[in-house]
């Protein structure tokens, strides 16, 4: 039995048309860090509230330790919630605002302080401990609320895009902080987020939706190196994925600007029966080194460099192919000024194909 068990869940809002989640089916395991990922609207937020008991669930049952839930009070489930949209108390401050549930909790005053004096502390509020909410900038709110529901020290751990309102480095920080107090305290924990870094670097699974159908569930390089559709090859990874409308012929695919890329038997193989498929590779795997261009010389492509996006360790070079803008992307060693014309290969086991009516992976990369 797994600690959270969410079965055929669906979530359909009043007045509303269409399911804002279906038939959603998911276990977790205790301690796990999941994530749910995806776009604004794909319903993440609308789980997680199911989960917490905010929000009614339409269909389907709710487990958690082995017992149904879903007309259980939120305060009856166990949970520490940092929601999207959170609200301080703006008469108290940081401090009361961190020990408020406590108290309701009727927590020892000791312990009080003692959990209130670590959470300032890991959270960088220790000097605005004793300032009201309205004199926080929006990141110092979050991590209050962040800090609210640390201390509560909970079996299960929802959070909803706690980090959207802080800047990147804050954010960085917090992401380790999270991810260290995880496996300090051991909770169960369930993370919204519709940025798919915070899920690749935090997560033990992912969860990734589109449209409140859940689209593939897996360990972050699961998902990274063999997705199970186009729209999850396309939503993890950065740049995305670069994807060519391709012929297939014999034992080569066609781009719609004529260049051949030959494939390897098995992939021909497999590729059997379709005329025409979506071929998609990251930009690390276009090698432009000459132990590469030695390698794969069978199927040596030009680039004109038409833009590069210079980040320090790595370079993004962009250019015209396959009737698309691909991207590579580069060591800072192997920077290419605008302008340049280059030769370069896809790395063959490092493509992926897609079925263009159903966008299912056909083949994924070895
Ligand atoms: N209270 C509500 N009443 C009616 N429809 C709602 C309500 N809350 C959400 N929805 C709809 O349900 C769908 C999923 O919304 P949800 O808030 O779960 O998305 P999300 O994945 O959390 O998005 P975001 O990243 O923008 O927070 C959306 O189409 C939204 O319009
Ligand atoms: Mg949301």
């Amino acid at each position: 039995m797994s600690f959270i068990e969410l079965k055929n869940i669906n979530k359909k809002y009043k007045g509303n048309e269409k399911n804002s989640v279906t038939d959603f089916n998911l276990n977790i395991e205790e301690k796990e860090f999941i994530a749910f990922v995806g776009p604004s609207g794909c319903g993440k937020s609308t789980t997680l509230r199911m989960i917490a008991g905010f929000e009614d669930i339409t269909s389907g049952d709710l487990v958690i330790g082995g017992q149904r839930m879903n007309e259980t009070a939120p305060a009856e489930r166990g949970i520490s919630m940092v929601f999207q949209n959170y609200a301080l108390y703006p008469h108290m401050t940081v401090e009361k605002n961190i020990s408020y549930g406590l108290k309701n909790m009727k927590v020892p005053a000791e312990e009080i302080k003692k959990k209130v004096d670590w959470a300032v502390d890991i959270l960088g509020l220790t000097e605005y401990r004793y300032c009201k909410p309205k004199n926080l900038s929006g990141g110092q709110r979050q991590r209050v609320a962040l800090g609210r529901a640390i201390v509560k020290n909970q079996k299960l751990f929802l959070m909803d895009e706690p980090l959207s309102n802080l800047d990147a480095k804050l954010r960085v920080s917090m992401r380790n902080e999270i991810s260290q107090l995880h496996r300090k305290l051991g909770s169960t924990t369930i993370y919204v987020t519709h940025d798919q870094v915070e899920a690749m670097t935090m997560a033990d699974r992912i969860v990734i939706m589109k449209d409140g159908v859940i689209q593939q569930v897996g360990k972050p390089m699961e998902l990274y190196e063999h997705p199970d559709n186009k729209f999850v090859a396309g939503f993890i990874g950065s740049p995305q994925m670069n994807f060519y409308d391709v012929r297939v012929d014999g034992n080569c695919i066609i781009f719609t600007d004529g260049s051949r890329q030959k494939l390897s038997d098995s992939v021909i193989d497999k590729l059997k029966g379709y005329d025409s498929v979506i071929m998609g590779i990251r930009g690390e795997d276009l090698k432009f080194d000459e132990q590469n261009l030695g390698l794969f010389a069978d199927s040596l492509h030009k680039a004109a460099i038409n833009n590069t996006e210079i980040m320090g360790n790595e370079n993004n070079l962009y250019f015209e192919f396959g009737g698309i803008t691909s991207v590579a992307r580069v060591s800072k060693y192997e920077v290419s000024q605008i302008g340049d014309q280059v030769d370069f290969v896809f790395m063959p086991h490092k493509m992926h194909f897609f079925d263009k009516n159903t966008e299912k992976t056909i083949v994924s990369a070895q």
